[in-house]
């Protein structure tokens, strides 16, 4: 092997050795797969303890393979001589850039681009929670038959990633942290995407990259994280048939045995008790009778993503001082939206919620984007001054009725 590319070898062991290692990346391949691209080292910290992740890149795809830092070193022998003329590592002491030639290689050495090793614990949260691979992705179109999430696809797949991400933490800091047995509602499922993403999440069914590796040859697997498994008994309730129909078919063909749709109105959906009410994009008032069920049947958490807000929209009478603001339909819309989804805020503070307003998806992918995120906790204080709040702004904007309080009044 060149002295050169022993060297560049060498000077990349040393690095994690004396842990100045930032990243490590192999490029101008000119071997015999012609859709590898490139491949880009990283430090990792898995179950197995720290290794090094090599990501390939590949024309339309990417592909994940650990190595302990002992089997590092052959790996990359092994790139350096099968068609990767360049190789750059970065080190937070100097940065090292290897060509190789056709007779001849050469090893170079610069200033370090960064000083600062990238944090492992910050890499992990950017990885997907969900598996590309998972049946219901496939059987819902999201991904192609071999796990890959479609072109067309991608700002769906960002959106359900986001949402069990989200789902997580709030388990996490809530009282069901260590609840192994969760009844679970989502209100308005449509086509089900995020209610199988959040089942399969929860159970345990997002295997971890080391679980794969062991039963797939450590090949061609994604990283994405993984939470312990809990018995998850959910409900999807849509007033289309045909999704219901869809759905269970989808859920009984992947084994999800704790996961049923039903057909129904969000209005007549008796769910019991349950610890978590999720209605994402349930039309208008929907998204009221949805966190209404959530209220009475006391779920410890209740997400919902609101979707149009007619009803407020159209009562609303701007004071004086506002209406040469508010005489644009865009601006009237805009503050309806902010209306509609502050009162429902407030009116979930009263009943003994702590609310957490987030945006779920960026603006670009869906201007229907705040997620409003309520978990209960021991009536709080601020339940007198929210329920003040409530009827201060509901005279403010002359507003007659909001669904969600004519529920609770009945
Ligand atoms: C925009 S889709 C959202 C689906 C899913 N929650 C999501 O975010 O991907 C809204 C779904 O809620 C359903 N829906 C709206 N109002 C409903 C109601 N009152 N009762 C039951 N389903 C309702 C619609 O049929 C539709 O499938």
């Amino acid at each position: 092997m060149d002295e050169h590319v022993e060297k560049f070898i060498a000077e990349a062991e040393k690095s994690l050795a004396d842990d100045t290692f930032v990243k490590l990346i192999l490029s101008n391949y000119k071997g015999s797969d012609r859709s590898l691209q490139k491949i880009s080292v990283r430090f990792i910290e898995t179950k197995k303890g720290n290794q090094l992740m090599f990501q390939s890149r590949f024309d339309t795809r990417d592909t994940v393979k650990n190595f302990s830092v002992a089997q590092a070193a052959n790996e990359l022998r092994l790139h350096l001589s099968s068609g990767f003329r360049n190789a750059h590592l970065f080190t937070t002491d100097g940065d090292f850039q290897l060509e190789i030639g056709k007779r001849n290689s050469r090893l170079t050495v610069g200033k370090p681009t960064t000083k600062t090793r990238p944090s492992i614990a910050h890499d992990r949260a950017k990885r997907s929670f969900i598996d590309p691979n998972a049946f219901y992705l496939k059987a819902l179109g999201i991904a192609t038959d071999k796990g890959e999430i479609k072109p067309s696809q991608q700002d769906k797949w960002r959106q359900i990633n986001k949402f069990v991400e989200i789902l997580a933490g709030l388990i996490e800091q809530s009282d069901l942290k260590d609840k192994q047995a969760l009844k679970i509602v989502d209100m308005g499922s449509g086509k089900g995407y995020l209610t199988f993403a959040a089942y399969d999440f929860l159970t345990g069914g997002n295997a971890t990259v080391k679980e794969r590796a062991s039963s797939a040859g450590n090949e061609g697997t994604l990283v994405h994280t993984r939470v312990s498994a809990r018995s998850v008994e959910m409900t999807g309730v849509e007033q289309r048939p045909e999704l219901v129909d869809l759905c269970n078919d989808i859920a009984k063909a992947g084994n999800f045995d704790g996961l049923k749709f039903v057909h129904g109105t969000i209005a007549d959906f008796d769910p019991g008790e349950i610890d978590i009410l999720i209605a994402l994009h349930a039309c208008d008032t929907a998204t009221d009778d949805a966190i209404y069920k959530g209220i009475v049947a006391n779920a410890s958490i209740i997400i919902a993503a609101p979707c149009c807000h007619k009803e407020i929209r159209k009562q609303i009478k701007p004071p004086e001082m506002l209406a040469g603001i508010l005489k644009h339909g865009i601006m009237l819309e805009r503050i309806a939206e902010t209306i509609t989804d502050g009162l429902r805020s407030l009116i979930l503070e009263r009943e003994g919620y702590k609310i957490k307003m987030i945006e779920f998806v960026p603006t670009e992918h869906t201007p229907k984007n705040n997620l409003l995120v309520a978990t209960r906790h021991d009536r709080a204080k601020s339940t007198e001054i929210s329920a003040k709040q409530v009827e201060e702004v509901m005279n403010l904007f002359d507003i007659g009725e909001q669904r969600l309080e004519i529920l609770l009044k009945k």
